[in-house]
């Protein structure tokens, strides 16, 4: 099989869709990512891939901790907007007056409104290929259910 072939299969796999948010003094940043999953139950964890060129890769690696917020539908144009901007030049929380409220547990605000904010402390971080893997243990969380989950599947957002 080609490595096109390769990289056309991994496209039927659909993927969640959520922002990471982390902070670095009065900072706060706004990443967008698909490479993000559940991975132990006991204690409740989650791993996330993110290429070491991203700013909220050194938020994460310095701060050892991170907020998952899990993105709805609607909220495709949050989701391009800090998936295509980089928080090095753009304040993304700002430019889009997203709304925020302080954390519980760690220093990464939750997002007002989201369908989850799951807070996590950085646990193990592994470099794998060109991505890191930060696996993070859930220790507080919130959520709604008044939306679908939006999925990325063959390049394109949309809901189960
Ligand atoms: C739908 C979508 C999914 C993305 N998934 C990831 C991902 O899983 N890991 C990653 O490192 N970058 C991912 N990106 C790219 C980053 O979100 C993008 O490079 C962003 O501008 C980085 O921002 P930062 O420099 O402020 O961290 C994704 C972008 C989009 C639009």
């Amino acid at each position: 099989m080609t490595t096109e072939q390769s990289r056309q299969a991994l496209h039927l796999l659909p993927m969640p869709v959520a922002l990471i948010g982390a902070r670095d003094g009065d900072k706060h940043n706004i990443t967008t990512v698909a490479w993000i999953n559940q991975c132990s139950w006991t204690p409740l964890q989650v791993m996330v891939s993110i290429a070491p060129q991203r700013y909220i890769h050194d938020m994460i690696a310095k701060s050892r901790e991170f907020m998952v917020t899990i993105m709805g539908e609607g909220e495709e144009e949050t989701v391009f907007f800090c998936g295509t901007k980089s928080g090095r030049g753009v304040d993304k929380v700002k430019e889009l007056d997203i709304s925020t409220r302080p954390g519980e547990v760690i220093a990464v605000p939750r997002i007002k409104d989201a369908l989850a904010n799951l807070e996590c402390k950085l646990v193990q971080s592994l470099v794998s290929g060109d991505h890191t893997i930060f696996i993070g243990e859930v220790v507080a969380a919130d959520y709604c259910k008044d939306r679908r989950p939006l999925v990325l599947r063959q390049g394109e957002l949309t809901t189960l």
